[in-house]
């Protein structure tokens, strides 16, 4: 795993996402200060999940067929999407945010 410098808190504010160009692309959300990174690409199609809707209940709802998966979990919560997403490992020290990307290594 590396730890990836992604931006500061300012730089993603509360129902704020970014798409990070890594491999596979992860997509990281502010919902409601707590910072939550899931696979980018719906296991449903290819829709970028930073371009979804964070909604109150701390899912993320795709913005092609709307199916929803949870930022904690990742997991696929309804239709037509049935696979979960693969979360990452978030931190925030002082104001900077990292995400845990994997390498390849074991
Ligand atoms: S592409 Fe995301 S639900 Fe179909």
């Amino acid at each position: 795993m590396k730890k990836l410098y992604v931006c500061t808190t300012a730089d993603l504010p509360p129902g704020g996402a970014r798409r990070l160009d890594t491999s596979p692309a992860i997509a990281l959300f502010n919902h409601n200060g707590d910072y939550y990174a899931l696979a980018d690409l719906c296991t449903h199609g290819s829709a970028s999940m930073s371009e979804g809707y964070i909604e109150d209940d701390c899912t993320v709802e795709c913005p092609v067929h709307t199916a929803h998966f949870c930022l904690k979990t990742g997991k696929a919560l309804t239709q037509p999407a049935t696979v979960d997403l693969a979360t990452f490992e978030t931190l925030v020290e002082g104001d900077a945010i990292y995400v845990f990307v994997p390498t390849g290594d074991r």
